[in-house]
């Protein structure tokens, strides 16, 4: 159980996508401890309907799993369409889905630059973009998206420029999308999480078996959530950044070594 027991979401309905494994999984159950009635997304069917059973079971929500492809503009289309269908209206977006990328940049396949602009720029705006006019209307609403720690860093991460370019856009976006929304009642928040455990971070080439214990656990982002929607009505995080205490590549990430001109 999370210190944030006052969050009561009873009654609200919460999306989210990327929610079948890591952040998003995480997520996902803290709100289900709130309470609200859940519609997971996610590509894989199998994890997604373990994750929703697991959550229905545990803690008597309703909850559905869409299988949903977030780079794909018809598979968000059909998102909202049976989310509105089931449960009428969305009270919360929470946008998570995202692959990485970790290349030098001259070695990075350019085929790559096309899924992780659909995925992680795309997917998030498309998606807000078809969910924020029922909000206008209803002039109320929470958007909560997951950016990345590595928008903090000036330059970006070595390795990592398109991943976290492409996150900068989004951070940016959203930032102005604050703004906007704030005249309809919507509330817009960004999460900047440092390095998380996760099968994302399985993957990065330069962390050491023994710093694992340095990487966050995905409920601190579940906290970040929690604490976005215990505020009163009349304030909204507009930015939350959580930064691992301990880590040798926060910045940049692969350590930078001149080699000599031949
Ligand atoms: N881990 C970190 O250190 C860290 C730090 C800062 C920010 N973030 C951001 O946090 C988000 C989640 O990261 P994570 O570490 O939890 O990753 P993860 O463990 O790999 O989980 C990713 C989730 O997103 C889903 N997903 C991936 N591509 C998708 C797509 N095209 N359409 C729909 N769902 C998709 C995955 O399910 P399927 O594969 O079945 O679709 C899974 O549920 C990402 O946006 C990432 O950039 C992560």
């Amino acid at each position: 159980m999370s210190s944030y027991a006052q969050v009561n979401l009873k009654g609200k309905v919460a999306v989210i996508t990327g929610a079948s494994r890591g952040i998003g999984k995480a997520i996902a159950t803290r709100l289900a401890e709130h309470g609200a009635n859940l519609v997971l997304a996610a590509r894989t069917q199998g994890p997604l309907d373990e994750t929703v059973k697991h959550l229905k079971d545990k803690y008597g929500i309703d909850a559905i799993g869409i299988p949903t492809d977030v780079a794909k503009l018809d598979d968000l289309r059909n998102l909202v369409e049976k989310v509105k269908a089931k449960f009428k209206q969305i009270d919360i977006l929470i946008n998570v889905a995202g692959v990485s990328s970790q290349y030098l940049f001259h070695e990075q396949p350019i085929e790559e630059f096309e899924k992780l602009a659909n995925t992680n720029y795309l997917g998030y705006v498309r998606l807000i973009r078809l969910v924020v006019p029922d909000m206008v209307t209803r002039k109320n609403g929470h958007i909560i998206s997951v950016v990345s720690g590595s928008t903090l860093c000036d330059p970006i991460p070595r390795t990592f420029l398109t991943y976290s370019s492409l996150k900068m856009g989004l951070r940016a976006f959203l930032k102005g999308l604050f703004w906007e929304m704030r005249e309809h009642n919507i509330k817009v928040t960004s999460l900047l999480p440092g390095v998380v455990a996760s099968d994302l971070t399985d993957h990065l080439k330069d962390v050491a078996v023994e710093q694992r214990d340095r990487l966050m656990d995905p409920k601190a982002v579940a906290d970040m959530v929690s604490f976005a929607l215990s505020v009163p009505a009349n304030a909204c995080p507009l930015e939350l950044a959580v930064i691992n205490q301990l880590t040798t590549w926060t910045k940049p990430v692969i350590d930078y070594k001149q080699t000599q001109a031949k």
